[in-house]
C-alpha cells in the first residue's frame, strides 16, 4: 500500500507558527472525520450525489467490455487518438504516461509488442491539431472521442475535424475507426453515435469528469494500449477498502485532507503543490491540479454563505523544479503545503560510471542515479523544514498499475473529504459556465443572442 508521511507538517518539526499539532488535531477531528467517511460511503449509491466514482473499482461489466473491445481491435490499429478535455483527458494522460514504457510513441512496433501508440488531443491549438493529423496514418488510427456532456465545444470541434478527415480518407468505413465514450442517453455525441453506428462506451451517471478516470473514460484507452486493467482495478479496490476505515489514524486520505484543510484555514497555506520525484508521474500533477481546483474552489458553502475558498494547486516536478521553483518555496511567502511523491523502487537501476575524478563531481561515480533522485527529494524536504515550510510525502513502492491506481483513488477520496471539511459542493463547477456561455455567444450558438449583446458591450467597454 502507498504510504503518507506527514511528520514535516507537524509543529514538532517545523515550529508552532507554520506547523500543526497533528496528534491533537487528529483527536479533535476524529468524530467529524469518522462521520464524513461513513456518510460518503452511505450516500455513494444514491442518485444525484455524484459519488458513483467510489464504485468504479467494482464495475466488472465495464472491465469486461473494455477488455473484449480491446481484444477485438487488437492488431488493427497503429495509433489510438484520444479526443477530450479536462476530466475526459487528464486521467488517461496521467496513467498512460506513468505506466507505459517511457517514450512509448517512439518505440518500434516490435518494442511495443504490436500494441498501438497513444496520443491525446486535449486542446484546440490549430497548429498542433493539424500537425498531429498530418503525421498520423488515419487508416491505422482508432479515434476515441470522450465527452460526458457530448457537446463540449473543444472536443466536438476536434471531433468534427477528425471525422471529416477520416471520412475523406476511408469512405464509409471511417465509422470503424471511431469509438465514442459519452453519457448513456443524453447529449449530441450520443445522438451522432447512434445515427452513424459508432461503437460506444458509457460515462456512468453521477460520475463527474474529474472523477472519471476509472470508468471507461480511462479504462478503454488503458486496455487499448495493453495496460493491465485488472491490476489497476485491484489497486482501486484495495485502497477503497483501506479508506473505508473511519479512524483518521488509519486513513491516509483523511489525514492528508485534514492537513491540507487546516494548513489553509489555520496557517494561511492557500497553495497546494504536487511534486512527484518521477518523470513518469509528471501528469499526475496536472490531473491533481484539476481535481483539487475545480472541486474545492467555490464561492458559496452548502449553507449558502459566501466563502471564496479553495487552495490553488501548483504543478511541480522533482528534481527538475528544484532548479526553478524551490528558491521561492524556501524563501518566498510561506503560503504553501507541498506534496512530495517518492518512488521507492524504480524499474531501472542506473549506475553513474566513475569516469571523472574531479572534486566537484567525482563523488557521483559508482552511485546510482536512483539514489541521487531520492537523496534530492529527502534533502529538499529537510531544507524546506529548516525554513519552516510544511510538506507531506506520499511513497509508492513502485510505479505500476496497482500503486498508481491507489494514488489516484486516494487523492479522489482526499478531495471528497476536504470538500466536506470546507462544507462545499465538491462535485459541481458553476464557475466555468460563464466563460463557456460567452464562448457560445462569440461563436454564434443559437439561443445565446442576448449573451452576445451583453458580451459585445462589455468587450467594447474594456477596450
Ligand atoms: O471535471 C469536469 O467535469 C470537467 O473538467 C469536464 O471533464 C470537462 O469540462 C469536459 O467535459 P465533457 O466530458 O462533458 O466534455
Amino acid at each position: 500500500m502507498i504510504k503518507l508521511n506527514y511528520k514535516n507538517a507537524d509543529a514538532l518539526v517545523i515550529g508552532e507558527e507554520n506547523g500543526l499539532n497533528l496528534e491533537a488535531e487528529f483527536n479533535e477531528y476524529k468524530d467529524k472525520i469518522a462521520y464524513i467517511i461513513a456518510d460518503l460511503n452511505k450516500r455513494k449509491d444514491k442518485n444525484g450525489q455524484w459519488l458513483q466514482w467510489m464504485n468504479l473499482g467494482y464495475n466488472e461489466e465495464t472491465l469486461w467490455y473494455v477488455k473484449e473491445y480491446a481484444a477485438m481491435v487488437k492488431d488493427r490499429f497503429e495509433n489510438i487518438l484520444v479526443l477530450g478535455i479536462g476530466g475526459s483527458a487528464l486521467g488517461g494522460l496521467a496513467v498512460t504516461e506513468a505506466l507505459l514504457k517511457p517514450y512509448w510513441n517512439l518505440l518500434s512496433e516490435e518494442q511495443r509488442n504490436g500494441l498501438p501508440r497513444i496520443f491525446f488531443l486535449d486542446n484546440i491549438d490549430p497548429d498542433s491539431i493539424n500537425g498531429l493529423l498530418d503525421v498520423l496514418d488515419l487508416e491505422k488510427t482508432l479515434v476515441n472521442v470522450i465527452t460526458k456532456s457530448g457537446s463540449t465545444a473543444e472536443t466536438m470541434s476536434q471531433f468534427m475535424i477528425v471525422k471529416d478527415r477520416l471520412e475523406k480518407a476511408l469512405g464509409d468505413n471511417y465509422r470503424y475507426n471511431i469509438v465514442a465514450t459519452t453519457d448513456k442517453k443524453t447529449g449530441v455525441l450520443r445522438q451522432i453515435a447512434e445515427q452513424e453506428g459508432y461503437k460506444t462506451f458509457v460515462v456512468p451517471d453521477d460520475v463527474g469528469g474529474r472523477f472519471s478516470v476509472f470508468s471507461a473514460v480511462g479504462l478503454l484507452p488503458f486496455a487499448l494500449v495493453g495496460l493491465d486493467v485488472d491490476e489497476i482495478t485491484n489497486g482501486i479496490k484495495d485502497m477503497d477498502l483501506a479508506l473505508k476505515n473511519t479512524d483518521i489514524h488509519n486513513n491516509i486520505a483523511a489525514q492528508n485532507a485534514l492537513i491540507h484543510y487546516l494548513m489553509d484555514v489555520k496557517k494561511g497555506k492557500n497553495i497546494s503543490v504536487m511534486m512527484p520525484y518521477s518523470s513518469r508521474l509528471r501528469y499526475v500533477s496536472d490531473w491533481y491540479a484539476q481535481l483539487w481546483a475545480e472541486s474545492l474552489g467555490k464561492n458559496k458553502d452548502k449553507d449558502g454563505n459566501e466563502v471564496h475558498i479553495g487552495q490553488t494547486p501548483v504543478k511541480a516536478l522533482g528534481a527538475t523544479d528544484q532548479h526553478s521553483q524551490i528558491q521561492l518555496y524556501n524563501e518566498g511567502p510561506n503560503n504553501k503545503i507541498i506534496n512530495f511523491i517518492r518512488v521507492e523502487n524504480f524499474d531501472t537501476t542506473l549506475e553513474i560510471p566513475s569516469i571523472f575524478e574531479y572534486t566537484g563531481i567525482g563523488y557521483l561515480g559508482g552511485k546510482t542515479i536512483n539514489r541521487l533522485i531520492n537523496a534530492e527529494a529527502d534533502a529538499t524536504r529537510v531544507a524546506l523544514a529548516d525554513y519552516g515550510r510544511p510538506t507531506v510525502t506520499i511513497s509508492l513502492e513502485k510505479v505500476d498499475g496497482y500503486n498508481v491506481a491507489q494514488l489516484l483513488y486516494m487523492l479522489e477520496v482526499q478531495t471528497a473529504i476536504a470538500g466536506e471539511l470546507y462544507n462545499i459542493d465538491t462535485f459541481n463547477q458553476p464557475g466555468v459556465e460563464q466563460a463557456k456561455n460567452y464562448t457560445y455567444a462569440l461563436m454564434g450558438r443559437k439561443g445565446y443572442e442576448e449573451s452576445a449583446q451583453i458580451l459585445q458591450s462589455k468587450m467594447t467597454a474594456v477596450v
